[in-house]
């Protein structure tokens, strides 16, 4: 477990991460530049992380860069220029004196192909791979040397919207192909963040991580198998990414309300309702995923506790004491079961009347499905890192119910008001003015 106990930096070493991250290093020792491909959520990014950990921060420097599809490649120049010096007449190195830099990017296959068939931060990146050197932008156009620079990069393969990189610049780097972690692998990290967090637990919550990981895994597998992706499903991805909010849901856990197996059980299926039903866009599949797979895995791998597990409704929140109104008063916070509706109900009537004080009233109907949708968007901005997109008809209640979940959850809301040529300067623009105000208040 991380020292900042954030769910986001733990890292399980496994056969996989040591594998490529000791290739990695050994690598760079000598040098080379390194690619990492493979498909989203095959643990790139985390591998990367983990090699760079074990190389020694006292000679080396990492600057990583993130592309996107709007990266420029004067961006991609700046971004460099800014963390580099003179050293001598014609060559620049890293700012930190006697540090050698790794560069590191991630997302390489991203900026978009112009019209001729170039990336062009890419083709700068291969220019800069290739002969360490840069031209400088403007002035004398002087040709810099760049020194004591190493190059990392991580891509997804081409295909299925993934743009293809320039083989010339792939060619001037070791690239190794990443896979999807093999199954004693995931099982391997999923069992061990589990038997960390519920340390405390007591001992029948302890009993059961391995069926934990084992039904996880079987419903991450079935879904992928059984919900393909189309042209209307597009969004059907499932990897580990899918698999950690899982268990990120599960460590929100502490022993104070989550001590029985049945009650972690009920988690568990509310976890899995939620990150893996939710995004599904009819009852076929919804029922498929909610009632077919994750009851018969309860019936297959929980069968003592079944009946509590599938009550419904499943409505798992941390608000059931809070009180956003009062500043001085303490919040306690617990994820816990909220019980039926109308415990649900009567705290979120009061909340919306706690609501309408502040702000402009809301006359909103808390019909079972909106309490419902309520639970779920206060789950997602509850959660460190959280983020949702909400799909729906207009006048569904999606901006209604984020502002009330979000001051359920004791936070505010801050909005884009999209106008006739809202344009990429205006975004810029309403990112700052939010910047300020972040750092103001
Ligand atoms: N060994 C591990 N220990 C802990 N978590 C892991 C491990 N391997 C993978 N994960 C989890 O897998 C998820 C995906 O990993 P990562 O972000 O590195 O994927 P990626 O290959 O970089 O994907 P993308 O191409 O979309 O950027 C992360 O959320 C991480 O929590
Ligand atoms: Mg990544």
């Amino acid at each position: 477990m991380p020292s900042d106990r954030k769910f986001s930096s733990i890292l399980v070493p496994t056969v996989d991460t040591t594998r490529y991250s000791w290739l990695m290093t050994t690598l760079l020792l000598m040098k080379r530049p390194v690619m990492f491909c493979g498909e989203s959520g095959t643990a790139k990014t985390v591998t990367v992380f983990s090699a760079f950990r074990q190389l020694s921060s006292e000679t080396y420097m990492f600057l990583n860069v993130n592309f996107s599809s709007r990266t420029s490649s004067k961006n991609f120049q700046d971004i460099i220029e800014e963390n580099i010096d003179k050293k001598t007449l014609k060559s620049y190195g890293p700012k930190t004196a006697g540090k050698k830099m790794i560069l590191f990017i991630d997302d390489l296959n991203m900026p978009i192909i112009d019209t001729y068939g170039t990336q062009a931060p890419n083709a700068l990146l291969k220019f800069l791979v290739e002969r360490n050197q840069l031209y400088q932008r403007g002035g004398d156009l002087e040709l810099r040397d760049i020194i004591d620079t190493q190059y990392v990069g991580c891509i997804s393969p081409p295909g299925g919207g993934n743009n293809r990189v320039d083989p010339r610049l792939m060619s001037l780097y070791d690239v190794f192909n990443i896979t999807f972690p093999s199954k004693e692998s995931t099982q391997k990290i999923y069992s061990s963040i589990l038997r960390k967090a519920l340390q405390e637990f007591p001992e029948e919550c302890m009993a059961p991580i391995d069926a934990i990981t084992n039904a996880t895994l079987s419903l991450y597998y079935q879904c992928c198998e059984k919900l393909p992706r189309t042209p209307v499903k597009f969004h059907y991805i499932f990897n580990l990414r899918d698999l950690s909010r899982v268990y990120e849901g599960l460590l929100q856990a502490t022993p104070d309300k989550i001590n029985t197996k049945s009650m972690l059980i009920r988690l568990w299926r509310n976890e899995c309702m939620r990150v893996f039903g939710d995004r599904l866009i009819n009852e076929t599949d919804r029922g498929l995923v909610n009632n077919d797979i994750i009851g018969s895995l309860i019936k297959q791998f929980f069968s003592d506790v079944a009946d509590d597990a599938n009550v419904n409704p499943i409505l798992f929140g941390d608000y059931a004491l809070s009180d956003p109104t009062d500043d001085e008063k303490e919040d306690p916070r617990l994820y816990e079961d909220l019980g039926g509706w109308e415990q649900v109900a009567t705290k979120m009537e009061k909340m919306l009347e706690d609501y309408g004080f502040d702000n402009k009233p809301m006359n909103l109907v808390l019909f079972n499905d909106a309490l419902d949708h309520l639970t779920k968007i206060h789950r997602i901005i509850r959660f460190p890192r959280g983020c949702g997109l909400l799909v729906g008809f207009g006048g569904s209640g999606k901006q209604s119910l984020t502002k009330l979940a979000t001051f359920v959850a004791g936070y505010q809301t801050w909005t884009i008001n999209l106008i006739r040529n809202y344009k990429e300067e205006d975004f810029k623009m309403d990112l700052q003015n939010l910047y300020k105000e972040v750092v103001t208040s």
